[in-house]
């Protein structure tokens, strides 16, 4: 009679050291994503911790996780278990954040290309997929969130402390909140500045993997001050497809990059029109200049948005397409652009890890 195998934990680390995080290209094992390994019997218990929930390779990083612990003779079940814990982007800034993991800015060169639109449908699909989300509406000139949210009542400080709005999933906070309405208002830089402050640091946003800032068009005081204020993960670039849009976007990352703010990536918005009649596909603001553009920056694209009324109206009745209509062609692009920029993020913050550590004598 043949003896059973029995199976310990060490070699269940063994057969996993050359599976590596496809995003991070370094093993699981040694990014210390494997954890609680348990092997009794035939039977071994994992658990793998993703850099994010969104992540878009989840079943890719299963899949060769099964297939290295498989080799091993006298496997009979694998109880994998998979979770996230969000790498850190914020580091020590003007303000202290120390709940919010990552800070990421929604910019344009260009006005009116979709920034609020994208900055509210993304949250909705990083918080889908299962992350702690922030939203702040930090257009002081056209804070437009609260609408695109529903949001009709501001939220109202309690004693000293301000607590954001929750709509759907979401925490939400607003320039738009203490504005009248129909009433421009004139910034002055000081002025600006201590409020981008004060929505960032002074508000209960609580714990949060991703805060997202929808910011005017622009490289205006906004942009700087948030940069002032904080080291944020990163920016996002929003553009249309066409050359006009797309000589806004290398002004707009010139300008972060000159304050030292990674470009996490670009969003291609308004790519083509898919007809709901006849189907018949127009490119009205032609197709791929995002693309290529992110080729030649040398940053990575995130997706295309396509020209969809769904979109529109969604954003003017306070109803996103994310979270209302979860399983229109749309609602799935935002998921697929949520967990590209939740790559993008891990891998940008890993880059500024080993960046920071001290060199091995
Ligand atoms: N992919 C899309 N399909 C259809 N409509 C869209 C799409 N993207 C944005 N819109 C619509 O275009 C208009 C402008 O979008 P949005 O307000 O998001 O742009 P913005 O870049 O934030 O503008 P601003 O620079 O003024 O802040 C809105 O009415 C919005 O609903
Ligand atoms: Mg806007």
């Amino acid at each position: 009679m043949t003896q059973a195998v029995e199976i310990k934990s060490e070699d269940v680390l063994h057969a996993l050291k050359d599976v590596q995080d496809p995003e991070l290209g370094k093993p699981l094992v040694e990014l210390g994503m494997i954890q609680d390994v348990k092997a009794c019997g035939g039977n071994v218990s994992l658990t793998v911790v993703l850099t994010t929930p969104a992540c878009p390779l989840r079943e890719t990083i299963e899949n060769d996780v099964r297939t290295a612990i498989n080799q091993l003779p006298g496997v009979e079940k694998i109880d994998l278990n998979i979770t996230a814990n969000v790498s850190q982007g914020v580091r020590d800034g003007a303000i202290d954040l120390k709940q919010i993991k990552n800070v990421i800015a929604v910019a344009s060169g260009k006005g009116g290309v979709g920034k609020s639109t994208v900055s509210t449908n993304l949250a909705l699909a990083l918080a889908r997929h299962g992350a702690r989300v922030g939203l702040l509406d930090a257009d002081v000139y056209g804070p437009n969130i609260p609408l695109m949210l529903g949001i009709e009542q501001a939220p109202q400080p309690e004693g000293q402390s301000l607590k954001p709005a929750v709509a759907y999933s979401l925490k939400v906070m607003s320039m738009g909140f203490f504005l009248k309405e129909g009433e421009p208002v004139i910034w002055r830089g000081p002025m600006l500045h201590g409020a981008v402050r004060q929505l960032l640091g002074e508000v209960e946003w609580g714990p949060l993997d991703y805060l997202i800032v929808d910011l005017p068009p622009g490289t205006g005081d906004v942009q700087l001050s948030l940069s002032q204020s904080i080291s944020m993960t990163g920016a996002v670039i929003v553009s249309t497809p066409q050359d006009v849009a797309l000589q806004d976007v290398r002004k707009g990352m010139a300008m972060f990059r000159k304050v030292g703010v990674p470009i996490l990536g670009i969003v291609e918005n308004m790519s083509g029109y898919v007809c709901p009649s006849c189907h018949h596909e127009e490119e009205i603001f032609g197709r791929g200049g995002a693309e290529r553009e992110s080729q030649v920056q040398d940053v990575p694209f995130l997706g295309t948005i396509p020209i969809d009324m769904k979109i529109r109206i969604g954003g003017d009745t306070g109803k996103p397409i994310v979270a209302e209509s979860p399983d229109h062609p749309v609602a799935k692009k935002f998921m697929d652009l949520a967990s590209e920029l939740a790559a993008s993020v891990s891998r940008s913050n890993f880059a500024q890890a080993q960046l920071m550590m001290p060199p091995v004598s």
